[in-house]
């Protein structure tokens, strides 16, 4: 089947009971069991639900793995991958990542004896040269949010596993649609719900996905154990997301491409940041591991000071200054004080996150009406 097919129908059968062609929203905290050996496919929510299970048997199928488990936010599932390491074990994480991944990284988990190490993972060799006994686990995003690089990920899963390390891809940038990180050696995928899935700007949510059953099953009992787990009605709305996925992330894809084309070509412009572009240090890369589009993030650098950047952040009209991507409405922000904000301010220079950087997430509003918000706010 077809990824679209499969993003309607894998999960989402319709009920026996009635007929409804949805599925319908369990709400329940607690299920009645026939006997004390709790052996009912249900018992308690915190360890699954029928709405919950829903929405993780698509995401699984769409991404190619065995398992996907839903969380109440993108920053609940990272933790949750976390929790697979031991005080003495070390994290290398890449450069270009989510202010509020490096923050817990760095201010959470560096206080509980996890060490960590940041490579620019764009360099196959910096991150074989940087692996050790003590690496249990490589954290890349590819894309990377704000700086849009590109990590190989076949590349890294090789040095890892041949390290003895896990290879964990934070895909939310790019979405199940337009890249699948278990195809390319990645034990596991980490997608904020909050983002393209949901789609929408209505709800938090994150998710992992395996392929490898037993650790599936290891991150499934840390996720029962420490509780992070969505709700009912968050994954509702992620099944229903995740049926337009494709057609919302090409068709964004198409108007960030042609909206990077365009502000490379402006006058005020230094640079932009989009795998799109055939100038990309990452374009060859990002052809090989992501189809059908290069997703709805880019940022770009103005020819002017931080003002100038913080001036035409704020003086946009359909592009409205938020933080968070993927969802149908365009947004704009400046990373070094809103997204990436949790970074030590020398940190987030030092990986190159300049303060006037701007970042735009594009949503499904026509390429012309973008362009010429954006155009005006340059002038
Ligand atoms: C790339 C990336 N990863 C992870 C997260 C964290 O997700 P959440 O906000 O759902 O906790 C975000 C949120 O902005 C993100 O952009």
């Amino acid at each position: 089947m077809h990824f679209r097919t499969r993003a309607i129908h894998v999960g989402q059968e319709r009920d026996p009971a009635t007929g409804a062609i949805v599925p319908p929203l369990h709400v329940a905290s607690t299920f009645v069991q026939p006997d004390v050996s709790m052996s009912a496919a249900y018992d308690y929510a915190r360890t699954a639900s029928p709405t919950r299970n829903a929405f993780e048997a698509t995401l699984a199928a769409l991404d190619n793995g065995t398992r996907a488990l839903a969380f109440a936010s993108g920053m609940a599932a990272t933790h949750c991958v976390t929790h697979l390491l031991a005080p003495g074990d070390r994290i290398l994480t890449g450069t270009d990542i989510y202010g509020g991944t490096w923050r817990l990284f760095n201010k959470v988990l560096a206080g509980h004896g996890i060490a960590i190490t940041a490579v620019d993972t764009t360099d196959p060799a910096a991150v074989r040269r940087a692996i050790g006994p003590d690496v249990k686990l490589v954290w890349i995003e590819s894309p990377g949010n704000p700086l849009l690089s590109i990590t190989e990920i076949a590349a890294c899963a090789e040095i890892a596993h041949a390290g003895g390390a896990l290879l964990a891809c934070d895909a939310t940038v790019a979405t199940p649609a337009l890249s699948r990180p278990l195809d390319h050696g990645a034990d596991i995928v980490m997608h904020s719900a909050t983002k393209s899935i949901g789609g929408h700007s209505d709800l938090l949510g994150g998710a992992l996905v395996t392929r490898d059953p037993a650790l599936g099953e290891r991150l499934h009992w840390l996720q029962n154990a420490t509780g992070g787990v969505m709700g009912p009605f968050e994954a509702f709305l992620c099944s229903r997301g995740l049926k337009t996925l494709e057609l919302r992330v090409h068709a964004q894809s198409a108007t960030a491409l042609a909206l990077a084309e365009w502000l490379a070509a402006h006058p005020r412009v230094k640079a932009v940041h989009y795998p799109g572009l055939v100038s990309h240090p990452g374009h060859a890369v990002a052809r090989r591991q992501m189809t059908g589009g290069f997703g709805s993030l880019l940022s770009f650098e103005l020819d002017g000071d931080v003002a100038a950047a913080r001036t035409v952040a704020e003086s946009t009209r359909l592009f409205q200054l938020a933080v968070s991507l993927g969802a149908v409405e365009s947004l704009i922000e400046l990373p070094a004080v809103m997204s990436h904000g949790s970074y030590d301010p020398a940190a987030r220079r030092a990986v190159g996150i300049a303060d006037g950087l701007v970042r735009l997430a594009v949503g499904l509003e026509a390429y012309e009406d973008l362009r010429d918000d954006l155009a005006a706010a340059l002038t």
